[in-house]
């Protein structure tokens, strides 16, 4: 690999204290680049802008595809990060499913954890506090024939968090036309264009006084499926319910860890389809006690309330929110704040 470090680090520039998520990224960016039917040498270089081709096929085809991770610093300076491996795993399910080429794991651990090393002053200690790391892929071939493209370009880029939507309440809408995904579509797969098409039905939502929607599925809008870019979870009585994977649903590690988590500790936990009938009947009969997200940037996203079909619904607040403890303890074991029981953790060196 080749490494050209950045002259001098911009992180005295950055305050800290005052993050909005993904806006400032670290002083070096992890490039690989794809053609003649293989991928090239890697290199870290200084954070910079790329030159792409205006024809470049991803501008017009959207054939790309990212991911989501957090690095950690512990007390004694160690880092961590949670779970890679799935991260590894799943760019590439989503690439095959974008007729990309798959990533090499070991291109892909070893620009990793030398790009963290390189910038490991910018990830800092305490809760709350990580480096967002985002790896993705997109075709660089020029020229706009539409076929997949014979070039493509991995990169990581990193950025500091503190926490992502942190201010105030979450209220969602429960989609009733718009949907996020199709069967037989790419709604499992990390593509770049399920989060564009997200866009325009969140501002219609936003303009009503939500901040998210719940995605329905599309044929019929009565399975709940994600919440907004996250996985969904409920608490009806006192068992946690999330939503079977399927080609439309993010298999979110978060999610899965959250499942595995909360067997762990003894919460009855069920996999299995959720309507919106559902829903509304366990709010009035008193059984839904929690609604949650889980993703990586935020890890899990309490939702206040829900509206449907013109009208709200609020969840009062519990002392012993489900959420809450997920929350906390899965945040200790990803900043190796407490024992690891799953084997999650990985160390940076
Ligand atoms: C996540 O919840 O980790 C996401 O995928 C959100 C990301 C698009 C910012």
């Amino acid at each position: 690999m080749k490494i050209i470090a950045a002259q001098e680090s911009k992180i005295n520039t950055v305050d800290f204290d005052n993050l909005e998520f993904g806006e400032i990224f670290t002083d070096h960016m992890f490039v690989c680049d794809y053609a003649d039917g293989k991928w090239k040498t890697p290199e870290i270089l200084p954070y910079q802008p790329i030159q792409m081709d205006p024809s470049s096929s991803v501008f017009h085809y959207g054939q790309a595809v990212f991911e989501g991770m957090k690095a950690y610093k512990d007390d004694a300076d160690g880092v961590w990060l949670f779970r890679p491996d799935q991260n590894f795993n799943r760019i590439n399910k989503s690439s095959e499913r974008l007729s990309m080429p798959a990533f090499p794991e070991k291109f892909f651990f070893e620009g990793l954890e030398k790009l963290l090393m390189l910038d490991k002053e910018w990830i800092k200690k305490g809760t709350g506090n990580s480096l967002y790391v985002r790896p993705f892929v997109f075709a660089s071939q020029a020229g706009v024939q539409a076929t997949a493209s014979n070039a493509y370009k991995f990169m990581i880029i990193c950025s500091p968090v503190s926490s992502y939507y942190s201010g105030g309440e979450v209220h969602v809408q429960v989609a009733e036309k718009f949907s996020r995904a199709a069967s037989g579509g790419v709604g499992f797969a990390k593509a770049a264009g399920n989060y564009a098409a997200q866009f325009y039905p969140t501002s219609l939502a936003l303009e009503e006084g939500f901040q998210q929607i719940i995605w329905t599925d599309a044929s019929t809008h009565e399975y709940l499926e994600e919440a907004g870019t996250m996985n969904i979870f409920f608490r009806i009585n006192d068992t946690l319910i999330t939503t079977p994977t399927s080609d439309r649903i993010l298999d979110g590690i978060t999610r899965k860890s959250i499942l595995q988590l909360a067997e762990h500790l003894g919460i009855k936990t069920e996999v299995r389809p959720v309507t919106i009938h559902e829903l509304i009947s366990s709010k009035e009969n008193g059984s839904l006690k929690e609604i949650f997200g889980a993703g990586t940037a935020v890890v899990v996203s309490p939702i206040k309330g829900f509206g449907y079909q013109n009208k709200r619904y609020i969840l009062h607040d519990l002392a012993n929110s489900y959420a809450s403890l997920l929350k906390e303890q899965i945040i200790d074991i990803q900043r190796n704040a407490i024992e690891d029981p799953f084997g999650w953790r990985h160390e940076v060196k």
